[in-house]
């Protein structure tokens, strides 16, 4: 079984290494441990992997791949040696070595992010397409109380930005819609929650799910001017711990807060195909009517750039094909797809 799971977390690995953005400072970490996990044996990799696998069986490699670059990354913050495991200009050879010692030094710490933490990268961009998406929806439906869940919410960014005009429009002009960009249109909303697995990240934690690179400080500093901009909206957000894979514990958040619409972005990628399917369903089942759950996912499993976005009416698991996403950093295009016109009525041909 580990063996199998090794064999599918390897060509993982070196899909990621091919990513077109060259993975903005992360690649060099992939690198050296596609490296190790390609060794008959490197005990102190597979004791790692072994543990997380124990531990949260329904992890996704992709997930399993970006935690234990966020480890390194934790690990590195206080061990100048380990550092030297994101350096480039090191030869590979000597980087696999590095990382060979970081792990066994540090296996304890490196384990218990693995099997306790998530990656809780957290875009500033990404509530553009919810914001023109629910927006539309709900004028389409006639909405007047849209009662909102964030799923997997990270530090709860997304639900405070939502109806921010300063901050759509900063970020609005650099994303493009293909064929025409739905206007904005203030979502009716009543209430704002979102929720996350305990223990809730932090901004710390989140700022350390960031690249080591230019490129991550930029976006990283993104989240923070948005949440300086958002500190009334933060007044009516409330967060809560929720494990979004205990069916029970979820039907009873929605259903006693009466939710209407759930976002879930970047979260189900996390896990395998059978779980995701099972989240969904206990979701949509949850939501109030009318009800919409809208989720945005990286595409191919962040072997390349984009992401889908897609959405489901309460009641049902039929995925509409909303839109692509050029960046999952939705910096870039939006091409809408058919699923739009359905949820909102608009025209198919404009
Ligand atoms: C990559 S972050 C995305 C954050 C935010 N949704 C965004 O798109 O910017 C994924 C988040 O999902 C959360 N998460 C993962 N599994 C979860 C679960 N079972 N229940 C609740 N939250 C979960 C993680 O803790 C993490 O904060």
């Amino acid at each position: 079984m580990t063996t199998v799971r090794k064999e599918t977390l390897l060509r993982a690995l070196t899909d990621m290494q091919r990513h077109q953005q060259g993975n903005h400072g992360w690649s060099v970490v992939h690198e050296s441990l596609g490296r190790l996990a390609g060794r008959a044996s490197a005990a102190s990799l597979d004791t790692v992997l072994a543990a997380a696998w124990r531990v949260r069986p329904a992890i996704s490699d992709a997930h399993l791949i970006t935690l234990l670059g966020i480890a390194l990354r934790t690990v590195a913050a206080h061990d100048a040696e380990a550092a030297r495991v994101f350096r480039p200009e090191l030869a590979a050879g000597d980087r696999v070595r590095v990382l060979e010692r970081t792990l066994e030094r540090h296996r304890d710490e490196i384990t218990g992010i693995v099997t306790e933490h998530s990656n809780s990268f957290t875009g500033a961009r990404r509530f553009l397409v919810p914001q023109l998406v629910i927006g539309a929806w709900a004028e389409h439906r006639r909405v007047e109380a849209v009662r909102l869940a964030d799923l997997g919410t990270g530090i709860g960014l997304l639900p405070r930005q939502l109806n921010n005009r300063t901050v759509f429009d900063r970020f609005a002009p650099d994303l493009a819609w293909f064929p025409y960009t739905p206007p904005f249109r203030p979502v009716p909303l009543t209430a704002r929650t979102g929720v996350d697995v305990p223990p809730l990240p932090t901004l710390e934690w989140v700022r350390g799910c960031h690249g080591p690179s230019r490129y991550y400080t930029e976006r990283f500093a993104e989240v923070v001017w948005s949440l300086e901009q958002t500190a009334a909206e933060a007044a009516e957000l409330e967060l809560l711990p929720l494990d979004i894979l205990d069916p029970a514990a979820l039907t009873e958040f929605l259903r006693t807060h009466r939710i209407t619409v759930a976002t879930c972005n970047f979260v189900l990628y996390q896990y395998d195909e059978a779980t995701r399917e099972r989240v969904i369903a206990a979701i949509t089942a949850g939501l109030g009517r009318p009800g919409l759950l809208l989720s945005m996912e990286p595409g191919h499993e962040l072997r390349r750039m984009g992401a889908c976005v897609r959405g489901y009416r309460a009641g049902s698991t039929t995925a509409l094909h909303i839109a692509d996403v050029s960046d999952a950093h939705f910096l870039g295009r939006v091409t809408l797809g058919p699923g739009f016109a359905e949820l909102t009525g608009a025209d198919p041909n404009p």
